[in-house]
């Protein structure tokens, strides 16, 4: 199975019984301080375990991107991974350990197919009832072990958070070779040989663990599970490490492309080929998902992984290539990943621009840093010590970007250990700088804050109006609860009543001003803080405002009123999506916004271009019906009942509100839906509906985005417009615009062919130049020359034409990219036990002041000063010449 049919076949079995497929959220929590990354399947869903908001459905799957941090420092060896893709199944109150049991052996042994007498089960040490399931799923009872929390059979997300007692499924591949515990016929999966690998992990989860560890039952008894896509990939495709399975060789091959190396050369080689390809897959879905390299927080945690990738690369290869070979790394990611995560795809021309940025960065302070350190180390050494201090290690991470890990290694190389505890030193300290210059920024005094002010219940007077006489009841300033602010001050505000609406069920908070008789403030975002506390987000721009002032606050009713025109349209699109695609189709998550919306929806295969026109239409039928947009609440049973649409991540009471749009005369509602936000009056109001973009976003999930109103108008204008001008430069009348594109992308095509068969012509004609100056050494032929080409593939290419012409020879070839010197050697087999071709280049580089190296047969380098390429290609004839003629060694 490659890795797509894996995928599908899990979300396929769990959504057959009766799972709602949830796609995966980002690698960065939404709204969880506790969590520097999304580090599990279920991490998206502690609310719903902890009861402190509603699931979309008791029972759920996913496959979740996820990034641990805990093993950066492990990668390169078989199994450890800081990016990887978790298969879940999840009941919220649902079903529990039976089912759960049941589920897992049945899709591994009967759907996907691991063969059963392969696995182990483990348990908690107590747990009678798992024991006894697996037993009854016909597992031997001497492969059931009983393992306490030790061994990891008790999952805990961390320090805090949901948490039970676990049971796990291991493979066997049998007696591994070198293990006592294997001879003795004594291993079992917790000893770690490499002969047992988890493939599932069941948590029945059914505690809550607070900050004192002390932990109290969860309000109702769940399932959390999580298997690894990579790991079942492994046995399914019988390799022996993620890095030859299809999610990873693509990958593993670009960086051999690109270092001229060769996966398994040897150890080390392989180690430092798998941690740039892992780290650079990492990297990818980092920045993809937001997160920048920065010195603090995930940002650093990606600039770590990054900068380890780059060492890495700079160990494989001396010296440069041309541009970045992170960035071309990758992009084989992406190709990789792009289909099954589209976000990166999308995002894919930005990630690599970050990644080259930051290669060409570290680069060169990795050069600097290196060298300071040289110096650092001979000083310790000079003074005795073998301990590089925690100040030295700051500089190197503050000042030269070098990572504190990085250092500890470059510094085993030579000998030292480093201060530890005085470098953690250093960083708290620069922490604290930091804290009082940013205060505003911090998370934690934020959170001290809303909980401070958590007793505060604002009236919501949205629906009906737009501005409102209230009064200040709290006020947060740039260093947490206080009385007043000032011009130029952040703030944000609580107030008694607003007209203001707080971000939730996809629509924004509303922007405005709050002003009182001494001073202005601008809203730039309303949230709700915590349950009922709502906050306006600004900065004072005039005079002071206080708690307890009377102010007058105002939505801006232009951005109000266009993000209704949205969220209507939202409804009415998951309507019309209903009627033309079948009401499979459900809303998976939605962003309304003042100038667009957006509307993820379940759905699997694609929606035909008469199927989307076919949606536009019905919606924009309803608009010119100009139907009311009607609102009441509802008891939450009956609303279900009436066929009103709950949807996901919704938070519903026991009153409901229900949005709906219904003709007058009919009984049917075109569209029903539990919802919070703010709507039209009459869907007149919308204006226009134009779909602008459909596509998938993972599998089983696709994504529209629209407009309307006064952003569907200048969408249609726009177009309007530079079609006219398109048609103007092609001198055809608009409805000829197309054919004449057509015809004038033939002739492009074909002048391309052209070009591309001169090109050809011409190297071929400067491979038989080259072949007549070839110097013959005892038959064998020598020629070191510098040619045209302008990549290394050109080079490539000639050097396979004058290796098929020349047949036993050593070449090297030198061509300028820029004013770069590049050097590529290749050596026929029957000599290469005489010349090494990577030995070769890199002395000759080195004349140029560069490096490389590569295969006995291949290898390419780069140099730095263009003025001695002459002189290099001399070293090369001889270093040739005295090698050919020295005796053959075999
Ligand atoms: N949360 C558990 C884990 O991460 C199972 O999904 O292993």
């Amino acid at each position: 199975m490659d890795s797509d049919q894996i995928r599908r076949t899990f979300l396929d079995y769990f959504v057959q019984r009766g799972h709602r497929l949830i796609p995966s959220a980002s690698l960065v929590p939404h709204g969880d301080p506790t969590l520097l990354f999304t580090s599990a399947g279920m991490v998206p869903f502690k609310p719903y375990f902890m009861g402190l908001a509603d699931p979309p459905a008791p029972r759920l799957t996913s496959i979740q991107k996820c990034f641990r941090t805990s093993d950066v420092d492990a990668v390169g060896d078989a199994s450890h991974l800081t990016f990887f893709e978790m298969l879940g199944n999840f009941s919220v109150g649902d079903y529990f350990k039976s089912e759960a049991v049941g589920f897992a052996w049945e899709l591994c042994t009967k759907v996907v197919g691991f063969p059963a007498d392969r696995f182990w089960a483990t348990v908690y040490t107590e747990d009678d009832e798992a024991f006894e399931l697996w037993r009854r799923q016909g597992v031997p009872a001497s492969r059931i072990l009983r393992y306490g929390e030790a061994e990891g059979n008790f999952w805990t997300m961390g320090e805090t958070g949901p948490c039970g007692p676990c049971s796990e499924l291991h493979y066997d591949f049998g007696p591994q070779p070198g293990c006592p515990q294997c001879a003795r016929d004594a291993c079992h999966p917790a000893v770690e040989c490499g002969r047992f690998l988890e493939l599932w992990n069941l948590v029945f989860m059914t505690y809550y663990q607070a900050e004192d560890g002390s932990r109290t039952p969860l309000p109702k008894k769940n399932i959390d599970t999580g298997a690894g896509l990579e790991r079942w990939a492994v046995v399914l495709q019988g390799k022996e490490t993620v890095y030859e399975t299809d999610l990873f060789a693509p990958v593993i091959a670009e960086v051999e492309r690109q270092t001229g190396r060769r996966y398994q050369e040897d150890e080390a080689t392989t180690r430092a080929i798998r941690v740039v390809a892992e780290h650079a897959r990492a990297a990818a879905f980092l920045i993809a998902d937001g997160v920048m390299p920065s010195n603090e927080g995930r940002g650093y945690v990606l600039r770590r992984v990054l900068r380890r990738a780059v060492y890495f690369l700079s160990r494989l290869h001396h010296g440069h290539g041309a541009g970045s070979m992170l960035e071309r790394i990758a992009a084989a990611v992406i190709d990789v990943m792009g289909a099954a995560y589209p976000d990166l795809a999308d995002r894919g021309g930005f990630v690599l621009r970050v990644l080259a940025h930051e290669e060409e960065k570290f680069a060169q302070t990795l050069e600097r840093g290196a060298e300071l350190l040289d110096q650092m180390v001979e000083e310790e050494r000079a003074g005795g010590s073998d301990l590089l201090p925690g100040d030295r290690v700051f500089l190197l991470h503050d000042t030269f970007g070098l990572p504190r890990e990085l250092t500890a290694e470059l510094a085993r190389e030579r000998g030292l250990r480093i201060d530890d505890a005085g470098f953690e030193r250093e960083m708290a300290a620069q922490r604290e700088r930091a804290r009082a210059a940013t205060k505003f920024e911090f998370e934690e005094e934020r959170l001290r804050a809303y909980r401070e002010l958590a007793h505060i219940r604002t009236r919501f007077l949205g629906y009906e109006r737009l501005t409102a006489e209230t009064t200040v009841a709290g006020l947060i300033g740039p260093s947490g609860v206080a009385d007043s602010a000032e011009a130029g001050e952040d703030v944000e505000l609580v107030l008694l009543e607003t007209p203001f609406y707080a971000e939730g069920g996809g629509q924004v908070g509303d922007t405005g001003w709050i002003a009182s008789p001494t001073g202005r403030v601008r809203i730039q975002d309303t949230q709700a803080a915590a349950e009922g506390l709502v906050v306006h987000r600004g900065r004072v721009e005039e005079g002071w405002i206080a708690v307890n002032d009377v102010v007058t606050a105002s939505v801006d009713g232009e951005k109000r009123l266009a993000t209704m025109r949205n969220h209507t349209a939202t409804h009415l699109l998951h309507a019309a999506l209903r009627r033309v695609l079948g009401t499979h189709v459900r809303q998976a998550g939605s962003l309304v916004a003042p100038d667009r919306l957006r509307f993820d929806f379940t759905h699997i295969g694609g929606v035909k271009a008469e199927e989307l026109r076919e949606v536009q239409r019905l919606v924009n039928e309803k608009i010119r019906q100009d139907v009311e947009v009607g609102w009441r609440y509802a008891p939450y049973q009956q609303a279900v009942e009436e066929g009103a649409m709950a949807l996901f991540g919704e938070k519903y009471g026991d009153e409901v509100r229900v949005v709906e749009v219904c003709e007058p005369e009919a009984d049917a509602c075109f569209s029903r839906e539990l919802c919070g936000g703010t709507h039209c009056l009459r869907t007149g109001q919308i204006g226009l509906f134009l779909i602008v973009s459909e596509g998938s976003i993972g599998s089983g999930l696709r994504r529209i985005e629209a407009l309307t109103g006064a952003a569907a108008e200048e969408y249609v204008v726009a177009q309007a417009h530079t079609l006219r001008s398109l048609a103007d430069r092609l001198s055809v009348p608009v409805d000829e615009v197309e054919r004449r594109v057509a015809s004038l992308l033939e002739e492009v095509e074909s002048q391309r062919r052209r070009i591309q068969a001169l090109e050809r012509e011409v190297g071929r004609r400067e491979v038989e130049s080259l072949v007549a100056s070839a110097e013959r050494l005892d038959g064998a032929a020598v020629l070191a020359a510098r040619v045209a080409a302008t990549s290394f593939e050109a080079m490539r290419e000639m050097g396979d034409l004058l290796r098929d012409r020349l047949k036993s020879a050593v070449v090297v070839l030198a061509a300028a990219f820029g004013d770069r010197p590049n050097f590529l050697a290749m050596v026929t087999p029957d000599l290469t036990g005489r010349v090494h071709a990577g030995d070769l280049v890199k002395q000759v580089a080195a004349v140029t002041g560069g490096g490389g190296g590569g295969r006995p047969d291949m290898a390419q380098a780069g140099g730095k000063d263009i003025s001695r390429l002459d002189e290099a290609l001399g070293l090369a004839r001889t270093l040739a010449r005295e090698r050919l003629s020295s005796p053959k060694q075999d």
